[in-house]
């Protein structure tokens, strides 16, 4: 087990050794991540035993290490932008273990993913898929495309990660699907290798994820009835995590979620996942210091060194995460708690981790960690309010690594 509360703070236990958690912010000036590494590889491990050909979306969190141990476990990368394609490329995953999703993907992106003969180019639209085609052909090359695919599901999740609705910008609408099919025929530096869909993410629900394959299953036999020979099919990522509780069950949920996506798509096809929060979300804590506790009339302000800045899915998602003390004087969780409004130090009101949130009692100068923020952490910080990026620490395998 990763994280855990014992003996009056948080610690990280990994290769028989524990780190305190306030031992290691005692080095830090500024909030940072601490990732456990070994707890997303052992996710990734079981992962792969699903039987799909598995891609990471490295969108979720792009630390080398993190890469770098990924491609060495052999795993596949999902890319979605020339950034990410150049770091995968630098982290040790070969070219044919990257697919390139994306729906703005330009001439730049393209020539490259085209001229290093990339897995799969995952097209969004037909006006993309032109494009590639005069750039394949231009280098002579032929690429390999999977139609990324708007197959109309409202997944259930939060609206701003929904990405199958019928109005979204996401895939190429499948009622496009035949004019599509039409144009390919005969273009030689296009092989149309499988088709592509993403619905969602943070999706608890299995149920969904069986439509989703059942209905991309009969489309793809309807393609492949046509004469397209294709070999693949990406069922994408959105397999959800509990973020109320601590992440020792998620592994048991594995059995049902493949279950789901392997048994109802009838076709002879290999499957191709793009997880991204499910590996790494709960590898993450994002440590952060109280600056003051702030007594209001009606609510008492936690007010922290960290803000949206270093940690957006509050803000963008109202997203909920763990927040507790890492240790301290009053940290030991036997003190009675009180409820804090947990908030970050930037003007703006959506800059909020938490309304009430019971804590033991907090004074300033604490430490606490914001838990499962390994997913969409530190790649969406940002530098609002002139604040500083937020560090990242890493452990595996005993050593401790700071970026
Ligand atoms: N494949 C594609 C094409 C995607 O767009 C995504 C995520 C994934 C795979 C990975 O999905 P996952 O397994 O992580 O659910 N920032 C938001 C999440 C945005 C997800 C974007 N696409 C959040 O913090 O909840």
């Amino acid at each position: 087990m990763a994280f855990e509360f014992n003996n009056r703070q948080w610690v990280l236990t990994e290769s028989g050794r524990s780190w305190p958690l306030t031992e290691l912010a005692a080095r830090e000036s500024r909030p940072f991540y601490l990732y456990d590494l070994a707890d997303a590889r052992t996710r990734t491990k079981a992962f792969v035993k699903g039987g799909a050909r598995v891609h990471y979306a490295l969108k979720a969190n792009s630390h080398p290490r993190l890469l770098r141990m990924l491609a060495t476990e052999g795993l596949g990368v999902d890319v979605v932008s020339l950034g990410e394609l150049q770091k995968a490329l630098s982290c040790g995953f070969a070219a044919d273990k990257i697919i390139f999703s994306g729906v703005g993907k330009g001439h730049e992106e393209l020539s490259l993913a085209c001229g290093k003969q990339i897995f799969q180019i995952n097209v969004e639209s037909f006006e993309e898929l032109k494009m590639l085609e005069g750039i394949a052909k231009g280098l002579g090359k032929v690429a390999r495309v999977a139609l990324r695919l708007n197959i109309h599901v409202t997944a259930p999740t939060h609206k701003n990660i929904q990405t199958a609705t019928e109005e979204s910008k996401f895939g190429i609408d499948m009622r496009q699907l035949p004019d599509v099919l039409e144009w390919l025929k005969g273009k030689s530096s296009l092989e149309l290798t499988g088709l592509a869909v993403h619905v969602g993410s943070q999706i608890m629900e299995m149920g969904v994820f069986a439509d989703v394959s059942r209905k991309t299953g009969e489309i793809f036999n309807s393609v492949t009835a046509k004469g397209f020979a294709m070999k693949h099919l990406d069922l994408g990522g959105g397999l959800g995590l509990d973020y109320k509780i601590p992440g020792h069950e998620d592994l048991n949920r594995l059995p049902e979620y493949f279950k789901a996506i392997m048994g109802q798509h009838g076709t002879g096809a290999g499957v191709v996942l793009e997880p991204g929060r499910f590996l790494v979300a709960r590898m993450g804590v994002l440590a952060a210091q109280v600056v003051h506790v702030k007594q209001g009339i009606n609510r008492q302000f936690a007010i922290l060194n960290a803000g949206m800045n270093a940690l957006m899915r509050p803000a963008l998602y109202q997203a909920y995460h763990r927040i507790e003390l890492l240790s301290g004087p009053a940290g030991a969780g036997a003190e009675k708690k009180q409820a804090y409004t947990i908030v970050g130090p930037l003007c703006e009101t959506t800059d909020t981790f938490a309304d009430s949130r019971e804590l033991s009692p907090l004074q300033a100068g604490d430490w606490v960690g914001i838990f499962d923020t390994g997913a969409y952490g530190a790649v969406m910080a940002n530098t609002y309010n002139e604040m500083p990026l937020p560090a990242q620490w890493s452990i595996l395998d005993g050593k401790l690594e700071v970026l």
